[in-house]
């Protein structure tokens, strides 16, 4: 009996605070400007949205890495961009050195001699790295990242781990000249206006009428309405061989690192002359000893090597040399639906013909 009035009260509470929450983290259905539109976001949701980290740390998330332990990430997830030694590779940034740079004409800015906090480091890798596959590490591996590049720029040593506890606490460099504005025209002139400051607010345009917005993705719902209308043949061969249109947006995943219609080397290799040769041959092309031992082995790029390969690169490429996972220097996680690869690859074969 004691313990089911004590569950009981437990329930209150839970309760109790269940209720807080909702009238303070929401707007009711009825409370809504536009009601039946959209519908309140959910707790998980407001999480995922709020990462910042902010200077002092607040924000900071578990988890912690050393420089030593960022390095290993490094050479895998960020070197082909910004370079073994963050040199940067191409136009992509530089992240170590150029102190005493920033009085030049062409000041040479970078996380060391130029940001104010190191906890826009982890921000900024969190919320944004690496490029084309953002927020796919680990608070851990984010932590040694930001461990790694601080240490690479004589800001921390090489035994100092970072975490939430120190993040806050770190002195950067060029810290002392950021500073308020002290020019009168920089100042507030009143208070600012906070709320319903405009006039009324009228809608003069739209996205897809300018056509900034893809054509795929927000339409899909007609398109699928207009699919269905299509020949029942037509529709067989669409689901079975993957739908090139549809397959050039998934493309986008791909587009920062490979050129599709061209043998240029990016970050990627050129994919012109994909289909039918061997991994790792691509001409003039760095690439892992990894990927090259797979193409000794006999991998060579059909539909279905190239549908395993992108849906589990570490994986699929780990198989054909007999470990768990491979080496690769392609830094993307994979495409997961099985309906984009089967549309990547529709899109791959018709834009790599010559
Ligand atoms: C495919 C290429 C690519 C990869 C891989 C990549 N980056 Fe970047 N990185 C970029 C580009 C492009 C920018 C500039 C983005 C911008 O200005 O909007 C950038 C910017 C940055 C910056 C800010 C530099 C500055 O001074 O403004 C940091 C820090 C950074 N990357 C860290 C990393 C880390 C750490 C990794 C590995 C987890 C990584 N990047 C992987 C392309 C890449
Ligand atoms: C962050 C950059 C990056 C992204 C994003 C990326 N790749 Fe790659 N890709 C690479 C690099 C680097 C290699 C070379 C890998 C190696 O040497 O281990 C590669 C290799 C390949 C290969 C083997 C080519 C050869 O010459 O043997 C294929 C196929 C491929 N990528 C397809 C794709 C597709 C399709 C996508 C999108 C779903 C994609 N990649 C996304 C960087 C990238």
């Amino acid at each position: 009996m004691f313990v089911l009035v004590k569950r009981i009260a437990i329930m209150r509470i839970v309760l109790a605070a269940l209720a807080v929450f909702v009238t303070v983290g929401s707007v009711t259905a009825a409370e809504r400007q536009y009601p039946g539109v959209g519908r309140d976001a959910t707790p998980a949701e407001i999480q995922s949205w709020d990462i910042d980290v902010r200077p002092d740390g607040k924000g900071a998330p578990p988890g912690h890495g050393t420089p030593s332990d960022g390095e290993r990430v490094y050479l895998v997830k960020c070197a082909s961009c910004h370079g073994e030694f963050g040199e940067g590779g191409g136009r992509y940034p530089v992240l170590i050195g150029g102190f005493g740079t920033l009085k030049h004409q062409r000041p040479e800015k970078t996380i060391g001699s130029y940001w104010p906090y190191a906890s826009t480091v982890f921000d900024y890798i969190k919320r944004a790295m690496p490029f084309g596959n953002a927020q796919s590490l680990s608070n851990d591996e984010v932590y040694a990242l930001t461990a790694f590049l601080l240490f690479m720029n004589d800001i921390i040593t090489e035994d100092t781990s970072i975490s939430a506890a120190n993040i806050g606490t770190i002195e950067m460099p060029n810290k002392i000249n950021f500073f308020d504005d002290p020019r009168p025209d920089a100042q507030p002139k009143g208070d600012p206006c906070m709320k319903d400051c405009g006039g009324p607010i009228k809608v003069t345009g739209s996205a897809r009428k300018l056509d900034v917005t893809p054509e795929t993705g927000g339409d899909a719902v007609e398109e699928g309405a207009a699919a269905s209308s299509a020949p029942v043949e037509t529709q067989v061969a669409a689901a079975s061989s993957g739908d090139a249109q549809a397959g050039r947006s998934v493309f986008n995943k791909c587009k920062a690192c490979h050129l599709v219609d061209s043998a240029k080397n990016r970050v990627g290799p050129g994919l012109k002359d994909l289909f039918g040769r061997a991994a790792g041959t691509h001409d003039g092309f760095k690439y892992s000893k990894d990927m090259m031992a797979a193409g000794d082995k006999g991998l060579v790029w059909t539909d279905e090597t190239v549908a395993a390969f992108v849906a589990d690169p570490k994986g699929y490429l780990g198989e054909q040399l007999g470990k768990s996972r491979a080496n690769t220097r392609m830094a993307f996680a994979g495409v997961r639906s099985e309906k984009d690869v089967l549309d990547l690859i529709a899109y791959l074969k018709e834009a790599t013909q010559p």
